[in-house]
């Protein structure tokens, strides 16, 4: 068994665990762009203390690259813990991060999120040169 083996894939619109990526289509070489990386855009994932999406990591690929940047890592920390118990805290992270990232080369953006009880799960996006 790989890794990738028991990354899971599906339509972010119709599963809650996919990371849903929202950056340009097309961007200047060099040119600096935001790139934002949530859960739960189409269904929303429970984020209690329980049951939460614990972190996103994203990847690009360059086309004729032969290997990965990672380019981001988001954890998120804060799920309802209160010294009174499970979900009596204040305070929830939502699971969306946003960052600026620049490239000379056009390529693939891939985003893992992991859900502290359903695992990792995967998407991408591609990023052409303008
Ligand atoms: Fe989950």
């Amino acid at each position: 068994m790989k890794f990738g083996d028991v990354l899971k894939q599906a339509d972010w619109k119709a599963e809650k665990h996919v990371p849903v990526i929202e950056a340009p289509e097309a961007v200047g070489s060099g040119a600096l762009f935001d790139v934002t990386v949530s859960i739960g855009k189409g269904i929303p994932h429970p984020n209690t203390t329980e049951h939460h999406i614990r972190w996103i990591q994203v990847y690009f690929m360059p086309r004729d690259g032969k290997f990965a940047f990672q380019v981001g890592a988001f954890e998120f920390s804060a799920h309802g813990e209160s010294v009174a118990g499970p979900n009596q805290g204040p305070v929830y992270t939502e699971p969306k991060a946003t960052f600026a990232m620049k490239t000379s080369e056009p390529g693939t953006l891939m985003a893992v999120a992991f859900c502290n009880i359903h695992g990792p799960w995967e998407s991408s996006a591609e990023i052409e040169l303008a």
